[in-house]
């Protein structure tokens, strides 16, 4: 046991020297997608003992009380508050946005997304991570927030972007270091807090009572222990809710594009159910998106390849696993990019295959076995069902409404952001026109 408590040492980024796990390839400590451990020659390190699916195997996080997300601190939010309000407001989200609650959600979103693509004009250049952030920002805001309530209209938004972007670019490093060292994350985190005090207010005096009509500020607000903490959890759950899914709209968006017969497939399934494009405001239905599973695949496949680098949880009590003991203290490092890049769980990794979604029961709401981007367990991500359908709905939104030219070359994935989704290296600069 000595033996293998010495294998198991903290778990924190940069043990492999290259500073990102990203850096690395399969096989190294970070290799296979599972741990990071200090391995010492001739000794069997616990990601070569442990099968990467047992290991990422969620009743790690399922079963032990004992480990708690280190995020707290981004949003200053103080521990005993957070596991106070854990449960309640993770079975309220999970519920409400769970797949049989989707469709009420998809009308507001859907105009929503009309409203703010119209700001795009009918053709020109950007780039295109840029021009889903206009879109996909104020869209999904408004509808879980409630139109009015964030700074959405074309004047306020450029400042609220610039300090949402900045909070996000750091968010990482700001669970690891003091405040002190991170003075412009810090000065958005006030910015963002501050106006959070206001959003608060305003989603309290128009709080309907028909439950029917709340936002999910609404009910978070309803549930929330401790009024005096609703801007930052307000704070947390935008965080929560943009940014990891409007990079994967884009990289969506960039798979699809660069591969000409998944386009031409895609725009045949479109012709197939809306017919041929033209029509200006197209009204898309949870029934509608049934019939495009091959969308629904590809955003899956987007997920898969761009994945959070790291799910971090600390070790408070120790825990048992097979033969080894993971002491109070330690970090564990659950790595869903590499899994995701393990040929003996998806043939090909690297290679943007649709296809292999076939093989999920996703009717049953499940994933394919060793895809892992939500997490898992009791901290698994209650948003994920919302967040394939907003992805799946503004793809065929923009690729019904626009025609593209690609003008740079496929950006590769920056390797600075290792807890959330894949952000691009470089710009990608497209020409897009409205269809005829
Ligand atoms: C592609 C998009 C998304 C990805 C890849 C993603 C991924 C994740 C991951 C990996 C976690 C941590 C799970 C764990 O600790 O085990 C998480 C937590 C969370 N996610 Fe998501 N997420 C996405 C979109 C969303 C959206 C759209 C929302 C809300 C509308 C959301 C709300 C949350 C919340 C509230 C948590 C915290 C859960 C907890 O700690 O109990 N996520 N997400």
């Amino acid at each position: 046991m000595q033996q293998a408590e010495q294998l198991l040492r903290p778990a924190v980024k940069g043990q492999n020297g290259s500073g990102c796990p990203l850096g690395s390839s399969p096989g190294t400590s970070y290799g296979q997608g599972c741990f990071v451990s200090a391995e010492k020659p001739g000794l069997p390190s616990l990601h070569q003992e442990l099968d990467p699916l047992v290991w990422s195997c969620i009743s790690v996080w399922e079963s032990s009380s004992g480990v708690y997300r280190a995020s707290q601190k981004q949003v200053s939010v103080p521990a005993e508050a957070f596991y106070q309000n854990h449960g309640n407001l993770y079975s309220m989200m999970k519920g409400k946005m769970g797949p049989s609650n989707l469709h009420m959600f998809t009308g507001t979103l859907c105009k929503e997304l009309h409203e703010h693509m119209a700001h795009l004009g009918t053709g020109g250049t950007g780039d295109l991570n840029e021009l889903v952030r206009h879109v996909m920002y104020p869209a999904v805001v408004n509808t879980l927030f409630g139109k009015g309530i964030c700074p959405t209209s074309q004047s306020e938004i450029k400042e609220f972007e610039e300090h949402f972007q900045k909070y996000d670019e750091d968010f990482e490093y700001a669970s690891q270091m003091p405040e002190c060292f991170l003075r412009n994350w810090s000065k958005s985190k006030k910015w963002l807090l501050n106006l959070f005090e206001k959003v608060v207010s305003d989603a309290e005096r128009t709080n309907p009572s028909e439950t029917t009509s709340k936002t999910l500020l609404h009910h978070l607000l309803d549930n929330l222990q401790g009024k005096h903490l609703a801007p930052n959890y307000g704070l947390l759950m935008l965080w929560a809710s943009q940014a990891n899914a409007v990079p994967i709209a884009f990289w969506t968006l960039v798979f699809i594009l660069s591969c000409p017969s998944i386009y031409k497939k895609i725009m045949e399934d479109l012709a197939s159910v809306f017919g041929k494009a033209g029509k200006d405001q197209l009204e898309v239905s949870e029934e509608d998106l049934k019939k495009l599973p091959f969308i629904k695949w590809c955003t899956l496949e987007a997920i898969r390849l761009r994945s959070p680098g790291a799910i971090t949880k600390k070790v408070v009590n120790p825990i048992r696993i097979q033969n080894f003991t993971i002491p109070a203290g330690d970090m564990l490092m659950l790595s869903p990019y590499w899994l995701h890049r393990n040929p003996k769980y998806f043939p090909d990794p690297e290679m943007f295959k649709p296809d292999r979604w076939k093989e999920a029961n996703l009717e049953k709401n499940a994933f394919l076995d060793s895809f892992v981007a939500f997490g898992g367990g009791k901290h698994q991500c209650p948003g994920r069902w919302f967040a394939i359908m907003e992805i799946q709905l503004f793809v065929v939104l923009f690729l019904y409404k626009y025609e593209f030219v690609l003008l740079d070359a496929v950006p590769k994935e920056s390797p600075l952001h290792l807890v959330g989704t894949q952000q691009p290296m470089a710009p990608f600069w497209v020409q897009y026109k409205c269809r005829e």
